[in-house]
């Protein structure tokens, strides 16, 4: 089947899906105080699973399958659209990095880093790293390649470290500190270029696609992250396709696509577990002393509170909705009502987060369908294994 075709019809599948669930998908969990879809085999299912199972089937869609396959139908077949993972630089192109390279970059990261070298087409074009951190990608790329490599980021100090890297291993990365949202950040891009990006957030590569258009980049190879990071309320669809769908994503819709968690240690998904208990045990409290039971955000805290005390807590959240307390609260109380609504939730997020491949999916479609639009052939593919990294969709497109 021709790109174009195949891109649309894997969109519309997308949409398709996601619209008739959208009832199982567009809501807040914290909010519901019972399971908001009348589907009694669904809830007798939830219900049977038992709590020490409900993680690691949230984190291994081959589990999320074999549970819930029967409940969606072709829910789990969206993946067979990607490109298969086969067409990148053969092994020989691609130099092993030396350990004083690698020195300082995280296993996981060059994990993803030596993945990403690895779908890259060939070509002879200088590269571009558009928000590069320290610029390791682009360090460790220019070595392997022999190509030069300009890197952008936002951080001075990040800046100053990678440059202090490339200079001692007299590699050839120049760093340019400047904000990509910007005419200073934008005028890095030309059109003989090999575009690079690993993990920038929303509104850096929705720029960085807008920009990449409007200069004709030769060649883009893009692995977004965090799309709910955008200046808008809600979602404007890049490609025409999309604008056509009545699809509203809100930014708390768009977090769901990056909801995908690899593993954690046990500390930290225990200070997880205490976290939803304690923001539901509060919530329990407010609306016994207020009688609104309607949920209200409070902002993020450090997950280290959630190693102390309960009603330091409590009290801190008070403060933040100026809710005065009684002088001796039933802590122990709210707990267990937290407890009991936590288990609800938890049960409410594991089928929401059935759908957050289908919405990424849906995301990174739009980019694709945009970039067909301005006449680049696409392809989309999982360049790393989901453990790796859950944000392992790359978008890779050529002028031309
Ligand atoms: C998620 S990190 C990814 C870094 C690197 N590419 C990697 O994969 O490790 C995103 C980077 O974008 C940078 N950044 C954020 N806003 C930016 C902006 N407006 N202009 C340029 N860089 C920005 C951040 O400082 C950060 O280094």
């Amino acid at each position: 089947m021709p790109g174009n075709a195949a891109l649309q019809q894997a969109f519309d599948s997308c949409s398709a899906l996601l619209t008739q669930y959208k009832a199982y998908w567009q809501l807040v969990p914290f909010a519901c105080q019972q399971l908001p879809w009348d589907n009694p085999a669904l809830a007798e299912k939830l219900l049977s699973l038992p709590e020490q199972q409900l993680a690691a089937i949230d984190q291994s869609p081959l589990l999320q399958q074999q549970h819930f396959t029967a409940f969606f139908d072709d829910l789990f077949k969206l993946d067979s659209y990607l490109t298969p993972a086969d067409n990148g630089l053969p092994a020989s192109e691609l130099k092993p990095v030396p350990f004083w390279l690698a020195n300082g970059i995280g296993g996981r990261k060059l994990q993803q880093i030596d993945a990403f070298a690895r779908r890259l087409p060939a070509s002879t074009l200088p590269m571009l790293e558009w928000c590069a951190g320290k610029g390791h990608l682009g360090r460790l790329l220019a070595w392997q390649l022999q190509r030069p490599v300009t890197s952008i980021e936002w951080q001075q100090q990040l800046c100053a470290d990678g440059s202090a890297l490339a200079s001692q291993f007299q590699i050839p990365q120049r760093f340019v500190h400047a904000d990509v949202l910007t005419a200073e950040g934008s005028a890095v891009l030309a059109p003989q270029q090999q575009v690079l990006a690993l993990h920038a957030c929303g509104q850096l590569h929705i720029k960085l696609l807008q920009q990449a258009v409007a200069t004709g980049c030769q060649q883009l190879n893009i692995v977004p992250c965090c799309y709910h990071l955008i200046p808008d309320e809600h979602y404007q669809p890049l490609s025409t396709l999309g604008q056509q769908h009545d699809l509203v994503l809100s930014q708390h819709d768009l977090k769901l696509a990056v909801q995908g968690q690899v593993t954690a240690g046990a500390r930290i998904e225990k200070l997880r577990h205490t976290e939803v208990q304690w923001r539901l045990a509060y919530q329990a409290l407010r609306a016994d002393l207020t009688g609104e039971t309607d949920y209200r955000p409070l902002s993020s805290v450090a997950k280290h509170w959630f190693s102390g005390d309960f009603a330091e807590f409590g009290r801190w959240a008070a403060e933040q909705h100026q809710l005065p307390l009684p002088a001796v609260p039933d802590w122990q109380h709210y707990l267990q009502q937290g407890a009991a609504h936590a288990a609800l939730v938890r049960r409410i997020e594991l089928v929401r987060h059935l759908f957050r491949r289908p919405l990424e999916l849906w995301l990174m479609l739009d980019r694709a369908l945009f970039l067909e639009q301005y006449g680049y052939q696409v392809t989309l593919a999982a360049f790393c294994d989901y453990q790796v990294t859950p944000r392992n969709l790359l978008l890779q497109a050529e002028r031309h």
